[in-house]
């Protein structure tokens, strides 16, 4: 039955001329086909749609066979989200939810359907949060305010919906009825996983429904605004915790807190594979199994280059970006707590103010740099432990 599937697609995505790849070099042997197809082609016909359908289920179970075999890419241990998210049991959305959904979208896309989106728990709205911090990005960044038009927070619980309501802004209530909001989840945990997934499994809906998004944690700072440095030719770019330089290199370092993504057949069928994916690497998060997939054919024969975003522009402190002349944004990163988190996001915000008091000719001569980060960084590793406080975890100390 594989052997059979496999030739069949091998055969019709031989019909279209191009760029060769070969399977074998990341897939056991016994897949080692040489299939041809071109990368740069904009438009699938439907047969072939079928075809590469047919051809994630062979490349999902290749996947398992070949998840033992290291990747080129060694993992930071700072890149992940260590932050604590309600967990959310219940995966079926309602109707009205998706009605309401649209209607959000609707009013918060520019006129190109491009919306910029964030979660929201209730461990993030509590005075002096992370949720302020990036709010007052928004507001002290040059001429970024005009976005937090276009900003759609997605709350993961009532509280968070609530607090998103009376700060006026376009909020979304992602959670359904029959989810218990009282549990906590902790990183890595399963309710953690679920959460995070949850995500993809909703941005996708977002791209079903025709729009685009910029997608972003709410622990990253907006300085300047992002579009100006965008790729324009490609509908999947996301940051990095690490930059080699090489925007189409797929050993960078991606960080799924922030990546802008283009409605269009090969993001939906890349949101739906990175999702399915997950069932083959159980106990790991979105952007590990990212990290696998990136170096799937599959990716590249739906079509879909995967751009990396410069930290020059798009920074963290895993890698700031040294000029505050070009800076966007930046990402609290490497960082493990949200205390810590929250002290060197402050003296960042700081840093910024600092330096839009300068004279324009210092700035522009003799940028400052950074004082972060302080508690963020490799250390703060060794530092934090996470502990419950009565019995439920607001922040993670
Ligand atoms: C802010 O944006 C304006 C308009 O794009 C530009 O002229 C100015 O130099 C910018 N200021 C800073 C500090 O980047
Ligand atoms: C999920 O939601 C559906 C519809 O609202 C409901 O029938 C079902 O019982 C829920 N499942 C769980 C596990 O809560
Ligand atoms: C939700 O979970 C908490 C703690 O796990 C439990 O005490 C509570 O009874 C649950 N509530 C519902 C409605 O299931």
């Amino acid at each position: 039955m594989l052997k059979k599937v496999q030739s069949y697609s091998s055969k019709a995505i031989d019909s279209d001329s191009g760029s060769s790849i070969s399977i074998g070099s990341q897939m056991p042997q016994e897949s080692g086909i040489n299939h041809q197809l071109n990368p740069n082609q904009k438009t699938f016909s439907i047969h072939c749609l079928r075809v590469v359908l047919l051809f994630t289920k062979i490349t999902l179970a290749c996947l398992v066979l070949y998840q033992a075999s290291e990747s080129p890419f060694r993992f930071l241990p700072g890149s992940i989200h260590s932050f604590s998210f309600s967990s959310a049991n219940n995966f079926s959305n309602s109707g009205k939810k998706d009605l309401g959904l649209k209607q959000v979208l609707k009013k918060a896309a520019m006129p190109d359907k491009t919306v910029i989106i964030t979660t929201l728990n209730e461990a993030w709205i509590e005075p002096d949060s992370i949720f302020d911090l990036f709010l007052e990005s928004f507001r002290i960044g040059n001429e970024t305010s005009w976005l937090l038009k276009h900003l759609v927070v997605v709350a993961l619980d009532q509280k968070a919906f609530d607090h998103c309501l009376r700060t006026h802004l376009n909020c979304y209530f992602l959670t359904t009825e029959g989810i218990n909001f009282s549990d906590e989840a902790h990183f890595m945990t399963p309710s953690y996983l679920k959460m995070m997934w949850r995500r993809i499994h909703f941005l996708r809906t977002v791209l079903e429904t025709g729009y685009n998004f910029v997608f972003t944690d709410a622990d990253i700072m907006w300085l300047r605004n992002p579009f100006p440095h965008f790729y324009s030719d490609t509908n999947f770019q996301i940051s990095c915790d690490s930059f080699g330089g090489n925007p189409t290199d797929l050993n960078n370092a991606p960080n799924g807190g922030f990546n802008y993504v283009k409605s269009s057949t090969q993001t939906i069928e890349f949101y739906k594979f990175w999702y399915k994916a997950r069932e083959f690497y159980p106990r790991k998060h979105d952007q590990d199994v990212l990290n696998k997939i990136k170096y799937n054919p599959f990716t590249r024969h739906i079509g879909l280059e995967i751009k990396f975003l410069d930290t020059a522009y798009f920074g963290g402190f895993c890698q700031p970006s040294k000029d505050l002349n070009s800076v966007c944004t930046m990402h609290a990163n490497c960082c493990a707590g949200l205390d810590n988190k929250i002290h060197d996001l402050k003296i960042l915000l700081e840093d910024w103010r600092n330096y839009l008091s300068l004279p324009e000719n210092v700035r522009k001569a003799q940028p400052p740099s950074w004082s972060v980060p302080q508690s963020c960084g490799p250390r703060s590793f060794h530092r934090h432990t996470p502990r419950r406080k009565n019995g439920k975890t607001r922040k993670e100390e």
